[in-house]
């Protein structure tokens, strides 16, 4: 399961002002605003000026402002939000822990830090062919990926100062994986054809296993820490 778990879990905090951390496309955002109705304002952020195009198309109709900055380093005064989501993002970021310690500093005392982010623990070859074709997708759009362990991402929770963990679950998600459509599979290819021939020789073989072997979404992980 996953989102069901999410949705009852959100559908309980009573937020008033949420910062979303690496917004992406919107989707996620619009799907979390919908389970929090005691929400008055939200505000995006992602370093990436065609996911802000995205999202202020798919969220036009939303309180919300859009601003294109780099999550390490935010203007927001201290304790100016009750909540910050960092959804799939820690994994684009190797410095995770400048990233975290700045959503931190974000937060009311009382305030939550709502983290997803998908695990590079593996259960089995399926599992572990998905990691390495999320991986490629990255590496050949050159963009940071740093998939981490639990104990990893637990690591980097723990130098957070008087961490609470008020929920933690770890799942496989329950919807169908975006990374196999095969429309983004052909325009992988066609990018992996014109950046670097051996880069489209592993996807080749990858792909090769994946009809052998399988493939299984990763495992992943859902955190709220609440900040005392
Ligand atoms: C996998 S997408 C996740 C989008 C959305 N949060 C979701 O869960 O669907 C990761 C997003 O984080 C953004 N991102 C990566 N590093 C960032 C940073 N340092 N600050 C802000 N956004 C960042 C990327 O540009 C990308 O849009």
């Amino acid at each position: 399961m996953g989102s069901e778990q999410l949705e009852n879990f959100l559908r309980k905090l009573e937020l008033k002002r949420l910062l979303d951390i690496g917004v992406g496309d919107g989707e996620r955002l619009a799907w979390i605003l919908e389970r929090l109705p005691s929400l008055e304002n939200a505000v995006a952020v992602d370093v990436r000026e065609s996911a802000l195009k995205l999202a202020g198309e798919r969220l036009s109709e939303l309180p919300i402002t859009l601003k294109l900055y780099d999550g390490k380093g935010l203007p927001f005064d201290n304790a100016s939000f009750d909540a910050v989501a960092l959804f799939n993002v820690l994994h684009h970021v190797p410095e995770g822990d400048a990233l975290l310690a700045e959503a931190w500093r974000m937060l009311q005392p009382g305030g939550r830090l709502l983290l997803r982010d998908c695990l590079a623990d593996t259960d089995d070859q399926p599992q572990h062919n998905r990691l390495e074709l999320h991986r490629l997708a990255h590496e050949v759009r050159d963009e940071p990926y740093l998939n981490r362990s639990l104990d990893e991402v637990l690591g980097l929770i723990e130098q957070l100062p008087k961490v609470v963990i008020e929920e933690r679950w770890e799942f496989v998600p329950d919807h169908p994986d975006g990374l196999l459509d095969t429309e983004l599979l052909d325009t992988l290819r066609k990018e992996m054809i014109e950046s670097d021939s051996k880069l489209l020789q592993s996807f080749d073989q990858l792909l090769a296993r994946i009809e052998t072997e399988g493939i299984r979404h990763q495992n992943y992980i859902f955190l709220s820490l609440v900040k005392p």
